[in-house]
């Protein structure tokens, strides 16, 4: 009879612990895409089999949309279980405010000083020496993504440079293509216009004007030419009137447009378009001139809260989000790549490859969110913003308005 008594007694303390660790967390994010939806469905998962609940708290809209949502709700005392922000500076004004959960001990636990690479993506974490957030993966914004069956159908060859993209594009007009795609929100005018210049003007000289503040170099000759370029996308682009990257990136899928300029995460929807790429479609870094990668992405942030099943249950997304068959899970539907070097990537496609080759060339250079404050950066955004949107402002014009800007950024 003991022994039985003492069964119930065991079960009923694994159950209650059981549930006490089935914690329902939400975790705010922008990923609302078909191939971001996705993946954000592999981390759900991941969470859900610790036992928690991953309770989804998608923001329609860009990043530029979600963030200032998600800054009020920690400021304003209704803070999210967890929340995305980009690798970089974003959180960096919550963080010193003393809103944000301190991941130390769990980093140190967890060995992340040695998994995760490059090392940028935890330094940009760290403040004082402390951890503030988990990377979950590296996304790149230097792609041309371009439909082979456009141009092979108008007897052109698909483009392997920018040069070769623009030549193509009377033909294409002729054709009724339209040969750029562009969504019109703020951040991909500004994303399209950073590409041009890290593969026109080179990474140095990139690294230099965003991360040195350098007003002289991007008012010079060099940095001319990228002035020019853009003006020929803002030309290509003209008649691509979406909203939404994904949009824009379904216009290419669909051969209404030929190429779009776009981070990795356009590999998601061309996933879920069943597209294949080689076959399908072809990624050219670095718009096949400069070919580096910018280590951009997400981190994930956790506020602050007074409860201890909830900071229980953050520290279990922390971790998961990190766990090799996790990371594989996410990355290969997200399109970007993993942020530890030691995971299974038989899976990956041709420009995941292309993405693996370059960053284990190291010829990587930080985004603009990790080089430059998020004020400076809002105003370089709205100058260019301003440009694609206005055809009669001349190249020449907005390199100056641009050197002056970068002349006070911080
Ligand atoms: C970026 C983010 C990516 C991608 C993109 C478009 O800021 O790093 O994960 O989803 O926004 O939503």
């Amino acid at each position: 009879m003991k022994s039985l008594r003492a069964f119930f007694a065991a079960t009923t303390a694994v159950c209650a612990a059981g549930a006490a660790q089935a914690t329902d967390l939400e975790v705010t994010h922008w990923w609302t895409s078909g191939g971001e939806a996705a993946a954000v469905a592999e981390f759900a998962k991941a969470f859900d089999a610790t036992g928690n609940k991953w309770v989804d708290g998608a923001i329609a809209g860009s990043g530029g949309t979600a963030r200032p949502i998600m800054i009020s709700r920690i400021t304003g005392g209704d803070p999210m279980g967890a929340t995305q922000f980009n690798h970089g500076r974003q959180a960096e004004e919550l963080v010193e405010a003393g809103l944000m959960r301190d991941l130390t001990d769990i980093a140190k636990e967890e060995a992340w000083q040695e998994i995760v690479r490059p090392a940028s993506l935890l330094e940009s974490c760290t403040l004082d020496g402390r951890i503030y957030c988990v990377p979950v993966n590296i996304h790149s914004q230097q792609w041309l993504w371009l439909n082979n069956a456009v141009f092979e159908d108008n007897g052109l060859d698909v483009p392997a440079t920018w040069d070769d993209f623009v030549a193509a594009a009377p033909k294409l007009e002729e054709a009724g293509v339209i040969p750029l795609a562009m969504g019109q929100q703020p951040w991909q005018t500004t994303l399209a216009f950073q590409v041009l210049l890290v593969a026109l003007a080179g990474p140095d000289a990139y690294t230099k004007i965003f991360g040195d503040k350098d007003a002289e170099l991007a008012g010079g000759a060099d940095m001319a030419k990228v002035f020019q370029a853009a003006a020929t996308a803002r030309d290509m682009a003209k008649d691509s009137n979406v909203q939404n990257w994904n949009d824009a990136t379904t216009m290419v899928i669909t051969g209404k447009a030929a190429g779009q300029i776009m981070g990795d995460w356009a590999q998601g929807e061309f996933a879920v378009a069943n597209k294949v790429a080689g076959k399908d479609y072809s990624c050219l870094p670095g718009l096949g001139v400069n070919k580096v990668i910018q280590t951009g992405g997400d981190a994930f942030y956790f506020p602050k809260v007074d409860d201890p099943e909830i900071t229980a249950a953050q520290g279990e997304l922390a971790k998961v989000m990190l766990s090799p068959d996790t990371q594989v899970a996410f990355n290969l539907k997200k399109g970007s790549l993993p942020v530890r070097g030691d995971v299974n990537l038989e899976a990956a496609n041709d420009c995941m490859r292309k993405g693996l080759d370059i960053l284990s060339e190291g010829a990587i250079i930080q985004a603009p969110d990790q080089l430059m404050s998020a004020d400076s950066l809002t105003q370089v955004n709205d100058l260019f913003v301003e440009f694609f949107n206005d055809p009669s402002m001349s190249a020449e014009d907005v390199q100056k308005q641009f050197a002056s800007i970068v002349a006070s950024a911080d």
